[in-house]
């Protein structure tokens, strides 16, 4: 899937859409003293790792001939996939329409539209509160009205998880011979089915520790507020199948958005997404690791820099979550 060229540490890239699969890995025990290494998803030109899901999907459907010159794409997206379709469809001349909800950060709209593509904001949730249900109903309304439009459905494409399972989870593996545990957050499941997948058929010593969102229903919690996008769902989403992992762990949204803010003081901006898995996993190993022998590794989704006017706004943080966020429990390493 990665086209770039590399000679040792330099890669050289022609077109926005290729991955320039990134080394980093953040060891999170010197900074705020958890055995972990995080893999950096957010270094390349979609900044998140939907760049994976967005490349996949795109060659994937032009290689079926779904896909050709005279194709509008559509996609529901809560913004990282949308902004990783907008970068593959400007490198490639497609036409790209986002269908997204108000939980959208207002950069990221700005984002996709400075990259050539529309943006639709629906600003209802359908009958049962789902914004999620909403966005689904407009892109199969724009589907019907015109021919030429084609919706990837990232929730139901297996090119989605595909991209994970030869990609995401064999670099992992390639980077982490010793690897034992792996945590991964679920948003369509994508980046954790592809991971359960390939650890399960090929390293099956490997656990993958699923993270999920207090208020998601994608393992069976009863659904509730969520602010943060990218993570958790409203509704059961069909790549999420709790059989294929080892355990799940779930994180309130207090909880990521107070570890996004210890990690800032150490200077790593993540998104509110990292904030969640690095705090399931710690608490998870806190528990089943106390010796901390295990080699592990969790997935960061992207940078900090979208979440500018949300997670790390003190005045957001306190009308959302009703919690004023002291410099100690910030800085608390
Ligand atoms: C911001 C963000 N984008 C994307 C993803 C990956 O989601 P998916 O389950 O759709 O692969 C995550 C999951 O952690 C996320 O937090």
């Amino acid at each position: 899937m990665s086209r770039q060229k590399r000679t040792g540490l330099l890669a050289i890239i022609s077109t926005a859409d290729e991955l320039v699969d990134s080394d980093v890995y953040i060891d999170l025990e010197q900074s705020v003293g958890i055995p972990l290494r995080l893999k950096c998803e957010g270094f390349n030109f979609a900044g998140s790792v939907k760049l994976r899901a967005a490349t996949s999907m795109v060659a994937s459907g032009i290689r079926s001939g779904l896909i050709d010159e005279g194709t509008t794409l559509v996609e529901s997206s809560s913004g990282n996939l949308g902004v990783a379709l907008s970068v593959v469809a400007a490198a490639r001349s497609i036409r790209f329409v986002c269908v997204t909800d108000p939980k959208c950060n207002p950069a990221t709209v700005k984002l996709m539209r400075a990259l050539g593509s529309e943006v639709v904001v629906v600003d209802q949730p359908d009958e049962s509160g789902s914004y999620l249900s909403a966005r689904k109903a407009l892109v199969r309304e724009l589907c019907e009205r015109d021919a030429g439009f084609v919706w990837l459905n990232q929730y139901e494409n297996p090119a989605n998880w595909l991209a994970h399972y030869e990609n995401t989870a064999p670099l992992i593996g390639k980077q982490f011979p010793g690897l034992d545990v792996l945590f991964v957050g679920a948003g369509t499941g994508g980046t954790l089915s592809g991971c359960a997948h390939y650890f399960r058929e090929n390293r099956s010593a490997v656990r993958v520790v699923a993270v999920d969102t207090v208020g998601s229903v994608n393992f069976g919690m009863p659904p509730g507020p969520r602010h943060l996008p990218g993570l958790g769902a409203s509704v059961p989403m069909p790549f999420v199948d709790p059989a294929l992992v080892h355990d799940v762990v779930t994180v309130p949204e207090r909880d990521a958005v107070r570890m996004c803010r210890r990690l800032a003081r150490h200077g790593f901006l993540l998104g509110g997404s990292t904030g969640t898995v690095v705090s399931g996993a710690a608490r998870w190993l806190a528990e089943h690791d106390p010796e901390r022998s295990l080699t592990a590794v969790a997935i960061s989704a992207d940078l900090g820099d979208r979440y500018i006017e949300t997670v790390y706004d003190d005045a957001w943080v306190q009308d959302t979550y009703g919690i004023l966020l002291t410099e100690r429990e910030d800085s608390n390493g």
